[in-house]
């Protein structure tokens, strides 16, 4: 099967870019932040809008997009650049590789961006100059018009995207092992991290987002890694790699410190791997990403209530939002160039034209809301925690007195947090588990902690 070039997936991205967008489009990549002095900076990431039709990782470059052409402004390399940070690509083969259909210095951009659509990237060097040179404070309503667009474009991937993706949760994958392997003789959080990111570096990928490895899972995104890691303890890791290129990927995996799960522990882990299983089997073209989320929070209820943790009809908790003294986060996200994806644009990607974030406690960290089509990755990743900051407020704890058998809740005290999180992609009639060849049952898990 022949593969299209980068070229060549750039230009159909543009080209249906015009078809969705007449007007001219400037995207800049952006520029490294400085940590404390401008020759230290922290890990340059382009703009995702940027990469999505440049293609590489460009640093201080824009592109001007018109009726499926492309122009490439960026500025040589000056001979001091190369004597820090090597040779590199002149401005001609970066144009080439691109299927650039111009190539200019920056400088010029200044006679290009009349009437031209932007979207705002992160660092605020950058932002200034797209300020001054479009020559407006805020998004006008081309600007607008552009985002919609471009969620519409990036929302359903194409095949070099999906080719990227499934590069990234593959090393991502490789890395879960690793951190399963390193776990018996780990001291620390730190070396199970350690073990995690070495695949992705070695691999020459990067982390998508800041690792979580830890005890402390019910701290939903831990960015410490000192706890020590003490049999009995369960540890929860959120890792995913991010491709050269910018593509993500997205993986939880939850696993006993000693090697097997305690009985309350197993009881928990079974309960959310049933909403994870539940949610997966149902993803399919059509169907609403809420209703998922709901499901998973209706799965979830019925396995508290057998377990004696919550007391009543499952739906009627759901209704009543019990569920998300447990789970109070979404079931899961878009998947794309961002681990999030598109969430620079607010909710204008992850929720339907029309439809907005709910105020309720058990929906509104839901991120995205929409029926899934396919072409579409998103993860589903249910999980329970015990966060003292919900169970422990007193208004919660009168408003929910009746629906938590708290005596029973505490003989599940060495559960503070499981997430269970793969990433799937939508086909035409169902859905692909891409970062499957890591599994998900206890036993499994298990045993992999004991090679
Ligand atoms: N895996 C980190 C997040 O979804 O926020």
């Amino acid at each position: 099967m022949q593969t299209d070039s980068l070229a060549d997936t750039l230009r159909q991205r543009r080209q249906r870019l015009a078809n969705l967008f007449e007007n001219p489009v400037v995207l800049w990549s952006g520029k490294p932040s400085a940590r404390n002095f401008p020759a230290n900076v922290y890990p340059f990431r382009a703009n995702s809008h940027f990469l999505y039709f440049a293609g590489i990782p460009l640093m201080n470059a824009a592109i001007r997009l018109e009726a499926g052409k492309l122009t490439l402004f960026m500025d040589e390399a000056t001979p001091a650049q190369a004597l820090w940070h090597g040779p590199s690509p002149s401005r001609q083969e970066i144009a080439q590789d691109i299927g650039a259909d111009a190539a200019l210095p920056l400088s010029e951009l200044l006679h290009h961006t009349t009437a031209a659509a932007t979207l705002r990237v992160q660092d605020a060097t950058t932002a200034e100059q797209q300020r001054q040179l479009l020559g407006r404070q805020s998004n006008g309503d081309q600007d607008l018009a552009l985002a919609k667009a471009l969620v519409q474009l990036r929302m359903i991937h194409d095949q070099g995207a999906i080719a990227a993706i499934r590069q990234a949760a593959a090393v991502s994958v490789q890395a879960h092992q690793a951190g399963m392997v390193a776990t018996p003789i780990a001291k620390a959080e730190a070396e199970v991290r350690a073990a995690m990111e070495q695949v992705i570096l070695a691999h020459g990928l990067t982390c998508a987002y800041n690792s979580i490895v830890t005890v402390h899972g019910e701290v939903l995104h831990n960015e410490h890694y000192h706890h020590a890691l003490n049999a009995g303890a369960l540890l929860l890791a959120d890792v995913g790699a991010e491709t050269a290129t910018g593509w993500a990927s997205d993986i939880t995996r939850t696993w006993p410190v000693s090697g097997k799960f305690s009985p309350p522990q197993r009881d928990l882990y079974d309960v959310v791997l049933a909403a994870h299983d539940a949610c997966i089997e149902k993803a399919k073209p059509g169907v609403e990403y809420r209703d998922l989320h709901l499901l998973a929070c209706r799965i979830l209820a019925e396995g508290l209530v057998d377990l004696g943790i919550l007391q009543g009809q499952p739906d009627d908790l759901v209704d009543q939002d019990a569920h998300a003294l447990f789970f109070p986060h979404g079931v899961g996200h878009l998947l794309g160039l961002d681990v999030h994806d598109m969430e620079d644009l607010g909710d204008l990607a992850g929720y339907a034209e029309g439809r907005q974030r709910s105020e309720r406690f058990g929906l509104g960290f839901l991120r995205l809301d929409r029926p899934l089509q396919p072409g579409m990755a998103v993860t589903i990743e249910p999980g329970f925690y015990q966060v003292p900051g919900i169970l422990n407020e007193s208004q919660r704890r009168e408003q929910y007195c009746d629906c938590v058998n708290w005596d029973r809740l505490e003989q599940f005290d060495d559960v503070r947090g499981i997430r269970i999180e793969d990433d799937v992609l939508i086909t035409e009639n169902g859905c692909e588990v891409i970062t499957k060849a890591l599994p998900t049952s206890a036993e499994a898990i298990e045993s992999l902690l004991k090679r």
